[in-house]
């Protein structure tokens, strides 16, 4: 097969690297991630699949000569890559990232997100749960995500005919702008409960914009919640990071700006750096080395926004 993948990751590259620095290259890891998923069968979302010839990068080339291959082969032989799994394995490695995040902030928001709520997804690239996980779950929903990237989800969305009716979308520069208020020109009502899911953003913004995000999610009511992936501080600083980095860069033009510290005690540094921001952490996983006193690559986190 790996001739038919090459010719696959062409045309998966070529429209990644013709938008690089302007269009979100790093957003197709994770919808690549979950439409896999949805072909092997172990997490459904079938939005996913409708949505992904709407995608430059997601196009046919791709789907038929990479991801369906990658699918259909695992299918037949019953073997199916660690990276592929879902839900993944524990300890997660890097590859398998995805799969753990996924897993984390479904649960999260399945347990959290009532009729009535607002659910906020910053960042949301490619995301599909508003088609799909959350649809029909009598919530308002909005996506956020920089202006280039957003006009190129909506132009597939138009493309591929998927629902999204029920969907507000709302442009902002997280480095520059406030979320919440470019959402609330957008019909965001800031005295109803609210789930912000940030996944696979953290990494790429500047410390300010992760304090201004954090402190804005404890001005919404008590028991809103934001529930996020992020990478340590100490593996973004160390080998494997810098080599994370340079990998990132040369792909997608994107790098990795943020990263929690975690050492010596995971829980107790992040539930610490919440509670500065305002807000309660409720739960918590590394990623990685789960190992007390080893560096974990990163982490998974609820953090709910307190009684006053
Ligand atoms: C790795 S993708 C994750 C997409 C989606 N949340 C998911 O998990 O499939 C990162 C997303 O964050 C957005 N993003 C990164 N930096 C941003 C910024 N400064 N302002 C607005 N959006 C940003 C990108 O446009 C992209 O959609």
């Amino acid at each position: 097969m790996v001739p038919i993948y090459v010719i696959g990751l062409g045309f998966y590259m070529v429209p990644i690297l013709l938008a690089r620095g302007r269009v979100s290259g790093t957003a197709y890891e994770p919808f690549t991630g979950r439409l896999l998923y949805h072909l092997l069968g172990t997490r459904p979302d079938a939005a996913s699949l409708q949505l992904a010839p709407g995608l430059p990068a997601a196009n046919r080339g791709t789907l038929n000569l990479l991801v369906r291959p990658m699918a259909w082969v695992s299918r037949v032989t019953g073997f199916v890559p660690k990276a592929f799994l879902y839900p993944p394995l524990r300890p997660t490695s890097e590859g398998a990232m995805v799969g753990a995040r996924c897993e984390f902030l479904d649960k999260a928001l399945r347990d959290h997100v009532a009729a009535g709520d607002q659910v906020v997804i910053l960042g949301a690239g490619w995301d599909t749960r508003a088609y799909g996980l959350l649809a029909g779950r009598d919530a308002a929903l909005f996506e956020v995500d920089a202006l280039a990237t957003q006009a190129v989800k909506r132009a597939a969305i138009e493309k591929t005919g998927l629902d999204a009716l029920h969907v507000t979308f709302v442009t902002c520069d997280f480095n520059r702008q406030s979320w919440l208020d470019a959402l609330e020109t957008h019909g965001f009502d800031p005295q109803r409960c609210t789930f912000v899911l940030w996944e696979g953003v953290t990494m790429y913004l500047e410390e300010q914009a992760i304090q201004s995000t954090l402190r804005a999610v404890a001005t919404l009511p008590p028991g809103s919640r934001i529930a996020f992936d992020f990478f340590t501080r100490e593996w973004i600083d160390g080998v494997a990071g810098r080599m994370g980095q340079w990998a990132l860069v040369a792909t997608y033009g994107e790098s990795l700006a943020f990263g929690f510290s975690v050492l010596p005690d995971f829980e107790g540094r992040l539930g610490a750096y919440m509670a500065e921001q305002g807000l309660v952490l409720e739960n918590c996983r590394p990623m990685g080395d789960e190992r007390e006193g080893r560096v974990p690559y990163g982490g998974l986190a609820v953090a709910v926004t307190p009684e006053a």
